[in-house]
């Protein structure tokens, strides 16, 4: 199974499907992680967070694949920002990875109430011209969060994660994104939790296509550009989630998913959410 990768502002390329592994800890993560890698996964995202650095760095190494051919991609905690807590922040994530650079480095949430954001971004601007990191990058920034790091250091952040899925189309945010080439990722790209797959008018664009009603969330990501992390510690259903390259949704399916979006108002709100 080979997974398209995509061209990111800085050069580097990003494989358009990750493995997401929020909620996999201890030997289920190591499995989970070595069967996506075996299969053909190469992109891997984690955060200090989620606790399961360390298993995911060991879920590489089991799967026996040249660790220079996975990337990683882990996230700052509210916690760690700040530009000397990102650096050491950095240093630990690495450790724990079992790592001499981090692929792609995150913050994780803005978090205004902290008023971090600027420096930790700095500390990635320098991370990044060391060679500490190769793609530094946020999560959850809306237009304004961005804006403020751009004015403060002249760089954009190469990838921004984001709630995303047809259920949460976050239109205005991703062209605000694509005007400036930052790379969209859509974490939680499945809508299940909104309900998507169960949408009658996306069971029968599954029956249609022959796929699953997850791929057909999938593909509406993949095919404008957008890359997702979809989590399963399951084997078959890694495979499934990877397996969207081999059709296409029409206009009508598009127009169809696109009734479909429940609007910005119904995203987390990074201004208010804030996690440490
Ligand atoms: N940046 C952020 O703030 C942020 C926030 C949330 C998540 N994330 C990242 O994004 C990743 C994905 O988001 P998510 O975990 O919230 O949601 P998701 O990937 O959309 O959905 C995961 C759930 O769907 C199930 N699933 C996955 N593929 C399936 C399939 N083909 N058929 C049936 N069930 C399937 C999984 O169960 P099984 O494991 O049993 O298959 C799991 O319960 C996370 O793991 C994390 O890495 C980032």
């Amino acid at each position: 199974m080979e997974i398209p990768t995509v061209g990111l502002r800085n050069g580097v390329s990003l494989p358009l499907v990750g493995l997401g592994t929020f909620g996999m800890l201890g030997p289920p993560c190591v499995g989970a992680v070595e069967s996506a890698v075996r299969n053909g996964y190469r992109l891997l995202d984690t955060a200090s967070n989620y606790g399961n650095e360390r298993s995911v760095g060991m879920g590489i190494e089991e799967s026996g694949v040249d660790r220079h051919r996975v990337m990683v991609q882990t996230k700052i905690a509210g916690g760690d920002q700040g530009y000397d807590e990102a650096i050491n922040a950095a240093k630990e994530s690495a450790r724990r990875l079992g790592v001499d650079h981090i692929d792609v480095y995150l913050i994780h949430w803005p978090c205004p109430s902290l008023g971090k954001s600027v420096q930790t971004w700095e500390a990635l601007v320098t991370l990044s011209a060391e060679g500490f990191v190769r793609v530094p990058g946020v999560s959850n920034f809306k237009e304004p969060h961005l804006q403020a790091l751009f004015d403060a250091t002249g760089v954009w952040p190469a990838i921004n994660q984001i709630q995303c899925s047809p259920a949460l189309a976050r239109t205005e945010l991703r062209e605000f994104m694509a005007q400036r080439q930052i790379f969209a990722q859509a974490w939680h790209p499945t809508g299940r939790k909104e309900g998507l797959l169960h949408d009658p008018s996306v069971l029968a664009m599954a029956r249609k296509h022959g796929k699953s009603p997850t791929q057909i969330a999938l593909r509406w990501a993949v095919q404008q550009g957008i890359g997702v992390v979809p989590k399963s510690s399951h084997r078959g259903r890694q495979s499934e989630n990877a397996d969207i390259f081999d059709f296409s949704l029409d206009e009508a399916d598009l127009r169809a998913l696109a009734e479909l979006d429940r609007g910005e108002a119904a995203a987390r709100d990074s201004d208010v959410v804030e996690e440490y």
